[in-house]
C-alpha cells in the first residue's frame, strides 16, 4: 500500500518534485534536476535533497518563482454508466473529468467506480483532501445499491454482512439490506454499505455469495447524496460539506 505522511495537524507531506509537477511547471524528471541544481526553495532555504518532503502551506519557488496554489474547489458529480473514473483513458472513452472540460480546473475522483457502475463521485483538485478521504483508516462509508442474480437466502446475506472471503482476504463487516426481490425476473434488489475500497469489491461480493451483479449504483458517500441530480450532473460541494468531510477524516 502507497505510504502517506501526515504532520500534526492533519496536513499531507508530499515529496517536492511531486508538488513542482503538479503545478505544472516541469516534468517529474525536471523538477528533480532544478532541485538538485539548486534552483528550488522552500519557505526560503535552497533545498537540494530530492526526497524531501513539503506541506501544502510550504511555500515553494522554483527559479525565484512562487509555486501557484490553485484554488481548492469540491464537486460531486453524478457518474453515468460507460464513464471511466480516470482523467485520460487512452481508448478514448468518455472520463469522470471531461464533465468539467468547460471549467478552468484540473479535477481528479476522489477514488474510483467501474465504467459500468453509475453514481456518487466526488471530484476535486485538493490532493490532500482526497489522500484523507481515501485513506482506509478513515473507514468513509459508501452504500451501494445493486440488482443481482437470483434470490439470496439468508445466511447468504448474512455472510455479506460478516464479511466474505475474496482472494486477497476476507472484507470487513457491511450493512446489508434487502430491498426487493422480483419473482417474475428472478432479481433481487440490495443495498450494501462498506468502508473498504478494494477493487470491483461490490461485485466480487455478490459474486462470492452465489449471486452476480447486474446492475450496481453508489448512492451514498459518507452523508453525501444524490439528491436533486441525474446522471451526468454535478454540483459544487458547500463548504460546510468539506468541513464535515475533513472532520469526519481526522477524528476517526
Ligand atoms: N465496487 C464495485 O464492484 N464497483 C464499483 O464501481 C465500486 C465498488
Amino acid at each position: 500500500m502507497k505510504c502517506i505522511h501526515f504532520t500534526k495537524n492533519g496536513e499531507r507531506m508530499e515529496r517536492l518534485q511531486k508538488v513542482i509537477a503538479h503545478s505544472g511547471v516541469a516534468s517529474r524528471r525536471k523538477a528533480e534536476q532544478l532541485i538538485l541544481e539548486g534552483r528550488v526553495t522552500v519557505n526560503g532555504e535552497v533545498v537540494r535533497e530530492l526526497g524531501t518532503k513539503v506541506r501544502p502551506s510550504d511555500d515553494v519557488e522554483v527559479n525565484g518563482v512562487r509555486l501557484e496554489k490553485e484554488e481548492p474547489v469540491y464537486f460531486i458529480l453524478y457518474k453515468p454508466r460507460g464513464v471511466v473514473s480516470t482523467v485520460n483513458d487512452d481508448k478514448g472513452r468518455k472520463t469522470v473529468a471531461n464533465f468539467f472540460d468547460h471549467l478552468k480546473f484540473r479535477l481528479y475522483p476522489v477514488g474510483r467506480l467501474d465504467y459500468d457502475t453509475s453514481g456518487l463521485i466526488i471530484m476535486t483538485n485538493d490532493g490532500e483532501f482526497a489522500n484523507y478521504l481515501m485513506h482506509p483508516k478513515f473507514k468513509i462509508e459508501k452504500k451501494y445499491v445493486a440488482k443481482v442474480q437470483g434470490a439470496i437466502p439468508r445466511e447468504k446475506l448474512k455472510e455479506l454482512e460478516y464479511g466474505v472471503q475474496l482472494e486477497e482476504g476476507k472484507t470487513a463487516p457491511a450493512k446489508v439490506n434487502m430491498l426487493s426481490f422480483d419473482r417474475t425476473k428472478g432479481t433481487s434488489i440490495v443495498e450494501l454499505t462498506i468502508h473498504e475500497g478494494r477493487n470491483r469489491q461490490v461485485r466480487r461480493m455478490f459474486e462470492a455469495i452465489g449471486a452476480p451483479v447486474i446492475k450496481l449504483k453508489r448512492e451514498q458517500y459518507a452523508f453525501l447524496t444524490l439528491t436533486g441530480l441525474n446522471a451526468g450532473e454535478f454540483r459544487e460541494l458547500t463548504p460546510k460539506e468539506v468541513k464535515q468531510l475533513r472532520n469526519m477524516a481526522i477524528n476517526k
